[in-house]
Protein backbone atom coordinates (compact mmCIF):
# COMPACT_ATOMS: atom_id res chain seq x y z
CA UNK A 1 0.00 0.00 0.00
CA UNK A 2 1.30 3.27 -0.45
CA UNK A 3 2.67 5.26 2.17
CA UNK A 4 0.35 8.41 3.03
CA UNK A 5 1.42 11.10 5.24
CA UNK A 6 -1.24 13.57 6.97
CA UNK A 7 -0.35 17.42 6.65
CA UNK A 8 -1.17 20.65 8.42
CA UNK A 9 -0.14 23.81 7.59
CA UNK A 10 -0.44 26.48 9.63
CA UNK A 11 -2.88 29.89 7.47
CA UNK A 12 -0.02 32.97 7.06
CA UNK A 13 -1.45 35.61 9.39
CA UNK A 14 -2.39 38.50 7.76
CA UNK A 15 -1.91 42.04 8.22
CA UNK A 16 -5.46 43.00 6.75
CA UNK A 17 -8.32 41.95 9.45
CA UNK A 18 -11.05 41.39 6.61
CA UNK A 19 -8.66 38.92 4.49
CA UNK A 20 -7.13 37.19 8.03
CA UNK A 21 -11.14 36.11 7.98
CA UNK A 22 -11.59 35.04 4.83
CA UNK A 23 -8.04 33.56 4.86
CA UNK A 24 -8.43 29.86 6.03
CA UNK A 25 -11.44 29.38 3.54
CA UNK A 26 -9.52 30.74 0.52
CA UNK A 27 -6.27 28.48 1.54
CA UNK A 28 -8.38 25.37 1.18
CA UNK A 29 -9.60 26.28 -1.82
CA UNK A 30 -6.58 27.05 -3.31
CA UNK A 31 -5.27 23.72 -2.31
CA UNK A 32 -8.01 22.14 -3.97
CA UNK A 33 -7.31 23.93 -7.02
CA UNK A 34 -3.72 22.63 -6.63
CA UNK A 35 -5.20 19.09 -5.70
CA UNK A 36 -7.34 18.90 -9.02
CA UNK A 37 -4.80 20.09 -11.67
CA UNK A 38 -0.94 19.57 -10.14
CA UNK A 39 -1.45 15.73 -7.81
CA UNK A 40 -2.86 13.27 -10.07
CA UNK A 41 -5.71 12.77 -7.15
CA UNK A 42 -2.67 12.09 -4.38
CA UNK A 43 -4.08 15.12 -2.25
CA UNK A 44 -7.25 13.86 -0.44
CA UNK A 45 -9.33 14.70 2.70
CA UNK A 46 -8.55 18.48 2.44
CA UNK A 47 -10.51 20.35 5.20
CA UNK A 48 -9.62 23.46 7.68
CA UNK A 49 -9.44 22.91 11.67
CA UNK A 50 -8.45 24.83 14.59
CA UNK A 51 -5.42 24.04 16.96
CA UNK A 52 -4.36 25.82 19.50
CA UNK A 53 -6.56 28.55 18.86
CA UNK A 54 -5.01 29.08 14.80
CA UNK A 55 -6.41 28.25 11.79
CA UNK A 56 -4.95 25.14 9.76
CA UNK A 57 -5.34 23.68 6.67
CA UNK A 58 -5.04 19.96 6.57
CA UNK A 59 -4.70 17.05 3.43
CA UNK A 60 -3.45 13.87 3.35
CA UNK A 61 -1.09 13.18 0.45
CA UNK A 62 0.42 10.28 -1.17
CA UNK A 63 3.91 9.15 -1.41
CA UNK A 64 4.68 8.74 -5.21
CA UNK A 65 5.79 5.69 -6.18
CA UNK A 66 8.15 4.39 -8.92
CA UNK A 67 11.35 5.45 -10.38
CA UNK A 68 10.95 8.93 -10.43
CA UNK A 69 9.84 8.86 -7.13
CA UNK A 70 12.32 11.47 -5.41
CA UNK A 71 12.07 13.84 -7.86
CA UNK A 72 7.96 13.66 -7.96
CA UNK A 73 8.24 14.29 -4.07
CA UNK A 74 10.25 17.32 -4.16
CA UNK A 75 8.06 19.01 -6.37
CA UNK A 76 4.96 18.17 -4.21
CA UNK A 77 7.23 19.66 -1.69
CA UNK A 78 7.39 23.09 -3.62
CA UNK A 79 4.05 23.02 -4.25
CA UNK A 80 2.81 22.93 -0.88
CA UNK A 81 5.48 25.37 -0.18
CA UNK A 82 4.51 27.99 -3.27
CA UNK A 83 0.74 28.33 -1.65
CA UNK A 84 -0.13 31.99 -0.91
CA UNK A 85 -0.97 30.87 3.05
CA UNK A 86 0.96 28.21 3.78
CA UNK A 87 3.21 30.02 6.61
CA UNK A 88 4.46 26.47 8.48
CA UNK A 89 4.34 23.34 7.27
CA UNK A 90 4.15 20.21 9.62
CA UNK A 91 3.47 16.26 9.57
CA UNK A 92 0.59 15.00 11.71
CA UNK A 93 0.51 12.42 14.01
CA UNK A 94 -2.99 11.79 15.36
CA UNK A 95 -6.04 13.07 13.92
CA UNK A 96 -7.33 16.72 14.53
CA UNK A 97 -10.29 17.54 16.07
CA UNK A 98 -10.18 13.62 17.09
CA UNK A 99 -9.90 14.50 21.07
CA UNK A 100 -7.04 12.25 21.61
CA UNK A 101 -4.55 14.82 20.66
CA UNK A 102 -2.59 15.62 17.81
CA UNK A 103 1.29 15.77 17.45
CA UNK A 104 2.78 18.44 14.79
CA UNK A 105 6.29 17.15 13.33
CA UNK A 106 7.60 20.51 11.63
CA UNK A 107 8.59 19.91 8.06
CA UNK A 108 10.55 22.60 6.80
CA UNK A 109 9.25 24.52 3.47
CA UNK A 110 11.25 24.76 0.26
CA UNK A 111 12.58 27.73 -0.45
CA UNK A 112 10.49 28.75 -3.76
CA UNK A 113 11.18 32.53 -2.69
CA UNK A 114 14.15 33.62 -4.40
CA UNK A 115 14.65 36.95 -2.68
CA UNK A 116 13.65 38.88 0.67
CA UNK A 117 9.48 38.74 0.74
CA UNK A 118 9.80 42.53 1.83
CA UNK A 119 9.80 43.05 -2.09
CA UNK A 120 6.55 42.36 -1.66
CA UNK A 121 5.47 44.22 1.91
CA UNK A 122 7.20 47.45 2.15
CA UNK A 123 5.31 48.88 -0.91
CA UNK A 124 1.80 50.83 0.96
CA UNK A 125 -0.31 52.78 -1.59
CA UNK A 126 -4.13 53.08 -2.37
CA UNK A 127 -5.45 50.88 -4.63
CA UNK A 128 -2.70 48.48 -3.79
CA UNK A 129 -3.72 44.53 -4.41
CA UNK A 130 -3.53 42.41 -1.35
CA UNK A 131 0.08 40.70 -1.82
CA UNK A 132 -1.24 37.44 -0.24
CA UNK A 133 -4.00 37.32 -2.54
CA UNK A 134 -1.83 38.34 -5.46
CA UNK A 135 0.07 35.12 -4.75
CA UNK A 136 -3.06 32.92 -4.92
CA UNK A 137 -4.07 34.65 -7.82
CA UNK A 138 -1.42 33.96 -9.72
CA UNK A 139 -0.91 30.46 -8.28
CA UNK A 140 -4.08 29.15 -9.55
CA UNK A 141 -3.72 30.62 -12.84
CA UNK A 142 -0.39 28.87 -13.16
CA UNK A 143 -2.27 25.86 -12.17
CA UNK A 144 -4.52 26.08 -14.48
CA UNK A 145 -2.06 25.96 -17.48
CA UNK A 146 -0.85 22.63 -19.24
CA UNK A 147 2.12 22.62 -17.03
CA UNK A 148 0.85 23.16 -13.37
CA UNK A 149 3.56 21.34 -11.66
CA UNK A 150 6.03 24.35 -12.99
CA UNK A 151 4.20 26.20 -9.72
CA UNK A 152 6.89 24.48 -7.88
CA UNK A 153 9.94 26.09 -9.05
CA UNK A 154 11.11 28.75 -11.13
CA UNK A 155 11.48 26.91 -14.56
CA UNK A 156 9.16 25.30 -17.37
CA UNK A 157 10.89 22.94 -19.96
CA UNK A 158 10.16 24.35 -23.74
CA UNK A 159 8.95 21.59 -26.31
CA UNK A 160 12.39 21.49 -27.41
CA UNK A 161 13.64 20.28 -24.21
CA UNK A 162 15.32 23.36 -23.06
CA UNK A 163 15.07 24.96 -20.15
CA UNK A 164 13.75 28.42 -19.34
CA UNK A 165 12.07 30.76 -16.90
CA UNK A 166 8.30 31.14 -16.75
CA UNK A 167 7.14 34.52 -18.08
CA UNK A 168 3.89 36.51 -16.32
CA UNK A 169 1.83 39.33 -17.58
CA UNK A 170 0.13 42.02 -15.13
CA UNK A 171 -1.28 43.78 -18.69
CA UNK A 172 -2.92 46.12 -15.76
CA UNK A 173 -0.03 46.25 -13.34
CA UNK A 174 -0.67 49.41 -11.24
CA UNK A 175 2.46 49.69 -9.45
CA UNK A 176 3.53 45.91 -9.75
CA UNK A 177 2.28 43.86 -7.04
CA UNK A 178 1.75 40.91 -9.53
CA UNK A 179 5.69 41.32 -10.80
CA UNK A 180 7.03 41.39 -7.27
CA UNK A 181 5.14 38.07 -7.16
CA UNK A 182 6.55 36.72 -10.22
CA UNK A 183 10.50 37.71 -9.43
CA UNK A 184 10.29 36.61 -5.86
CA UNK A 185 9.63 33.25 -7.18
CA UNK A 186 12.49 33.48 -10.26
CA UNK A 187 9.56 34.28 -13.26
CA UNK A 188 10.37 36.86 -15.58
CA UNK A 189 7.93 39.30 -15.20
CA UNK A 190 5.87 42.26 -17.79
CA UNK A 191 3.22 45.06 -16.76
CA UNK A 192 1.43 47.62 -18.72
CA UNK A 193 -0.32 50.02 -17.24
CA UNK A 194 -2.10 53.30 -18.38
CA UNK A 195 -1.22 55.66 -15.59
CA UNK A 196 2.63 57.05 -16.13
CA UNK A 197 2.86 57.93 -12.23
CA UNK A 198 2.25 53.87 -11.35
CA UNK A 199 5.32 53.11 -13.82
CA UNK A 200 7.61 55.79 -12.36
CA UNK A 201 6.81 54.96 -9.22
CA UNK A 202 7.57 51.19 -9.71
CA UNK A 203 11.16 51.65 -11.28
CA UNK A 204 11.91 54.42 -7.82
CA UNK A 205 10.92 51.24 -5.51
CA UNK A 206 12.57 48.37 -7.51
CA UNK A 207 15.27 50.40 -7.96
CA UNK A 208 15.59 51.47 -4.82
CA UNK A 209 15.02 47.76 -3.51
CA UNK A 210 17.72 46.25 -5.65
CA UNK A 211 20.18 49.05 -4.40
CA UNK A 212 19.66 48.11 -0.34
CA UNK A 213 19.55 44.39 -1.09
CA UNK A 214 22.58 44.81 -2.88
CA UNK A 215 21.81 42.67 -5.45
CA UNK A 216 23.18 42.87 -9.34
CA UNK A 217 21.07 44.38 -11.76
CA UNK A 218 20.54 46.67 -14.64
CA UNK A 219 17.73 49.19 -14.56
CA UNK A 220 16.65 51.82 -16.95
CA UNK A 221 13.45 53.88 -17.56
CA UNK A 222 13.23 54.71 -20.94
CA UNK A 223 10.99 55.12 -24.02
CA UNK A 224 9.34 51.97 -26.19
CA UNK A 225 9.66 52.59 -29.90
CA UNK A 226 8.49 50.85 -32.80
CA UNK A 227 8.65 51.40 -36.15
CA UNK A 228 9.76 54.92 -35.79
CA UNK A 229 6.54 55.09 -32.60
CA UNK A 230 7.09 56.14 -29.88
CA UNK A 231 4.82 53.72 -27.58
CA UNK A 232 4.89 54.68 -23.99
CA UNK A 233 7.75 54.93 -21.36
CA UNK A 234 9.40 52.04 -20.47
CA UNK A 235 11.26 50.79 -17.33
CA UNK A 236 13.11 47.44 -17.94
CA UNK A 237 15.48 45.72 -15.10
CA UNK A 238 17.10 42.57 -14.95
CA UNK A 239 18.36 40.51 -12.07
CA UNK A 240 20.57 38.25 -10.64
CA UNK A 241 19.55 35.94 -7.83
CA UNK A 242 22.99 35.72 -6.89
CA UNK A 243 26.41 37.29 -8.35
CA UNK A 244 27.20 34.16 -9.65
CA UNK A 245 24.08 34.11 -11.75
CA UNK A 246 24.50 37.82 -13.29
CA UNK A 247 27.97 37.07 -14.31
CA UNK A 248 26.54 33.97 -15.99
CA UNK A 249 23.91 36.14 -17.80
CA UNK A 250 21.00 34.02 -16.02
CA UNK A 251 19.19 37.17 -14.78
CA UNK A 252 15.74 37.88 -14.67
CA UNK A 253 13.39 40.23 -16.34
CA UNK A 254 11.37 42.75 -15.20
CA UNK A 255 9.34 45.16 -17.21
CA UNK A 256 6.30 47.61 -16.73
CA UNK A 257 5.48 49.78 -19.43
CA UNK A 258 2.71 52.49 -19.69
CA UNK A 259 0.40 52.16 -22.15
CA UNK A 260 -3.77 51.19 -22.51
CA UNK A 261 -3.72 47.47 -22.50
CA UNK A 262 -5.95 47.55 -25.47
CA UNK A 263 -2.45 47.87 -27.22
CA UNK A 264 -0.85 44.74 -25.54
CA UNK A 265 -0.16 42.82 -28.49
CA UNK A 266 1.56 45.59 -30.12
CA UNK A 267 4.47 45.58 -26.94
CA UNK A 268 5.28 41.89 -26.43
CA UNK A 269 5.80 39.22 -28.92
CA UNK A 270 3.00 36.49 -29.70
CA UNK A 271 2.74 33.42 -27.17
CA UNK A 272 5.25 34.66 -25.25
CA UNK A 273 3.59 34.29 -21.87
CA UNK A 274 2.54 31.37 -19.57
CA UNK A 275 0.04 33.31 -17.78
CA UNK A 276 -1.50 36.75 -17.47
CA UNK A 277 -2.57 37.79 -14.50
CA UNK A 278 -4.37 40.99 -13.73
CA UNK A 279 -6.72 43.01 -10.38
CA UNK A 280 -9.21 44.19 -13.11
CA UNK A 281 -10.34 48.31 -12.22
CA UNK A 282 -12.89 48.01 -9.01
CA UNK A 283 -15.08 50.64 -10.28
CA UNK A 284 -14.37 52.35 -7.10
CA UNK A 285 -11.12 53.95 -6.33
CA UNK A 286 -9.76 52.67 -9.90
CA UNK A 287 -11.58 53.70 -13.19
CA UNK A 288 -11.12 52.53 -16.66
CA UNK A 289 -9.22 55.30 -17.62
CA UNK A 290 -10.10 55.49 -21.29
CA UNK A 291 -12.57 57.63 -19.78
CA UNK A 292 -11.69 58.22 -15.98
CA UNK A 293 -10.07 61.78 -14.59
CA UNK A 294 -7.82 61.79 -11.64
CA UNK A 295 -7.56 63.08 -8.58
CA UNK A 296 -4.00 64.76 -6.77
CA UNK A 297 -3.11 61.32 -6.54
CA UNK A 298 -3.23 59.92 -10.13
CA UNK A 299 -6.40 57.42 -9.63
CA UNK A 300 -9.51 58.64 -10.88
CA UNK A 301 -11.86 59.88 -8.16
CA UNK A 302 -15.31 61.02 -10.08
CA UNK A 303 -16.97 58.04 -10.33
CA UNK A 304 -19.73 59.71 -12.76
CA UNK A 305 -16.63 59.61 -15.12
CA UNK A 306 -16.44 55.81 -14.79
CA UNK A 307 -17.29 52.91 -16.35
CA UNK A 308 -18.28 50.79 -13.26
CA UNK A 309 -18.05 47.39 -15.16
CA UNK A 310 -14.43 46.48 -15.97
CA UNK A 311 -16.17 43.98 -18.79
CA UNK A 312 -16.06 46.52 -21.41
CA UNK A 313 -12.50 46.83 -20.95
CA UNK A 314 -11.72 43.40 -20.82
CA UNK A 315 -14.03 42.58 -24.04
CA UNK A 316 -11.67 45.20 -25.61
CA UNK A 317 -8.26 44.18 -23.92
CA UNK A 318 -8.91 39.99 -24.59
CA UNK A 319 -8.12 39.41 -27.84
CA UNK A 320 -4.66 41.23 -27.80
CA UNK A 321 -4.02 38.93 -24.17
CA UNK A 322 -4.90 36.03 -25.45
CA UNK A 323 -2.66 36.70 -28.54
CA UNK A 324 0.83 36.95 -26.15
CA UNK A 325 -0.50 34.00 -24.47
CA UNK A 326 0.93 30.50 -25.36
CA UNK A 327 -0.84 27.82 -26.13
CA UNK A 328 -2.05 26.27 -22.57
CA UNK A 329 -1.54 29.11 -21.18
CA UNK A 330 -3.88 30.46 -18.96
CA UNK A 331 -5.52 33.96 -17.89
CA UNK A 332 -6.55 34.59 -14.33
CA UNK A 333 -8.80 37.76 -13.67
CA UNK A 334 -10.04 39.30 -9.97
CA UNK A 335 -12.87 41.76 -10.14
CA UNK A 336 -15.29 43.61 -7.90
CA UNK A 337 -18.29 41.33 -8.21
CA UNK A 338 -20.36 44.61 -7.08
CA UNK A 339 -19.80 46.00 -10.64
CA UNK A 340 -19.91 42.93 -12.78
CA UNK A 341 -21.45 39.66 -12.09
CA UNK A 342 -19.42 36.19 -12.57
CA UNK A 343 -21.23 35.56 -16.25
CA UNK A 344 -20.62 38.58 -17.87
CA UNK A 345 -16.51 37.73 -17.45
CA UNK A 346 -17.09 33.77 -18.19
CA UNK A 347 -18.73 35.19 -21.49
CA UNK A 348 -15.85 37.27 -22.12
CA UNK A 349 -13.70 34.98 -21.87
CA UNK A 350 -15.59 32.68 -23.86
CA UNK A 351 -15.78 35.07 -26.34
CA UNK A 352 -12.12 35.18 -26.59
CA UNK A 353 -11.38 31.96 -27.50
CA UNK A 354 -10.68 30.55 -23.85
CA UNK A 355 -11.89 28.02 -22.13
CA UNK A 356 -12.82 28.64 -18.08
CA UNK A 357 -11.90 26.25 -15.64
CA UNK A 358 -14.91 25.04 -13.53
CA UNK A 359 -17.63 26.74 -15.53
CA UNK A 360 -18.77 22.80 -17.72
CA UNK A 361 -22.14 22.51 -18.10
CA UNK A 362 -22.05 19.13 -16.36
CA UNK A 363 -20.37 20.12 -13.09
CA UNK A 364 -22.86 19.17 -10.41
CA UNK A 365 -21.88 21.09 -8.14
CA UNK A 366 -19.71 24.42 -7.43
CA UNK A 367 -16.05 22.99 -7.31
CA UNK A 368 -13.09 24.87 -5.73
CA UNK A 369 -12.75 27.47 -8.95
CA UNK A 370 -16.18 28.98 -7.20
CA UNK A 371 -14.47 29.13 -3.65
CA UNK A 372 -12.46 32.25 -3.73
CA UNK A 373 -15.24 34.98 -3.54
CA UNK A 374 -14.57 37.29 -0.21
CA UNK A 375 -15.18 40.75 0.87
CA UNK A 376 -12.74 43.64 0.49
CA UNK A 377 -14.58 46.75 1.99
CA UNK A 378 -17.47 48.14 1.95
CA UNK A 379 -17.63 48.78 -2.11
CA UNK A 380 -15.90 45.74 -3.11
CA UNK A 381 -16.62 42.30 -3.14
CA UNK A 382 -13.82 40.08 -4.91
CA UNK A 383 -13.71 36.98 -6.89
CA UNK A 384 -11.30 35.43 -9.39
CA UNK A 385 -11.97 33.51 -12.80
CA UNK A 386 -9.44 31.17 -14.28
CA UNK A 387 -9.79 30.19 -17.89
CA UNK A 388 -6.52 28.31 -20.25
CA UNK A 389 -5.73 28.93 -24.12
CA UNK A 390 -6.82 25.49 -26.15
CA UNK A 391 -3.22 23.66 -27.28
C1 LIG B 1 -6.95 47.27 -9.24
S1 LIG B 1 -5.69 48.20 -9.96
C2 LIG B 1 -4.33 47.09 -10.00
C3 LIG B 1 -3.47 47.30 -8.82
C4 LIG B 1 -2.19 46.49 -8.87
N1 LIG B 1 -2.46 45.06 -8.82
C5 LIG B 1 -1.30 46.91 -7.73
O1 LIG B 1 -1.31 46.24 -6.68
O2 LIG B 1 -0.64 47.94 -7.83
C6 LIG B 1 -6.16 48.32 -11.66
C7 LIG B 1 -5.15 49.03 -12.54
O3 LIG B 1 -5.68 49.05 -13.87
C8 LIG B 1 -5.12 50.17 -14.51
N2 LIG B 1 -5.90 50.43 -15.74
C9 LIG B 1 -7.17 50.86 -15.86
N3 LIG B 1 -7.51 50.97 -17.17
C10 LIG B 1 -6.42 50.59 -17.89
C11 LIG B 1 -6.13 50.49 -19.28
N4 LIG B 1 -7.05 50.82 -20.20
N5 LIG B 1 -4.91 50.05 -19.66
C12 LIG B 1 -3.96 49.72 -18.72
N6 LIG B 1 -4.16 49.82 -17.40
C13 LIG B 1 -5.39 50.23 -16.97
C14 LIG B 1 -5.22 51.26 -13.45
O4 LIG B 1 -4.33 52.32 -13.73
C15 LIG B 1 -4.88 50.49 -12.18
O5 LIG B 1 -3.51 50.62 -11.89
Amino acid sequence: MAHVTRYAFLVSPSHNRVYAQAAPRLALAELSVLAERAFDGRVTDLGTTTLGGLPYVTFTLDDPAGPDADRVRETDLGLVSALSSAYALFAVDGEPGAGGGVALRPVTRAAVELFDSDLLTVQRYAGKTNEDFTRLLVNVTVAATDRPRDLAGPWTVRPDGARRRLRVLDPMAGRGTTLNQALVRGWDAAGIDVDAKDVEAYAVFLRTWLKNHRLKHTADLGTLRRDGKNLGRRFTATVGATPQEYRAGDTIGVELVNADTVRAAELFPAGHFDAIVTDAPYGVQHGNRASGTRGRDGRSTARDDLTRSPVPLLTKALPGWVRLLRRGGAVGISWNVKVAPRRDLVDALTTAGLEVLGERSDDAAPGPWQGFEHRVDQAIQRDLVVARKPR
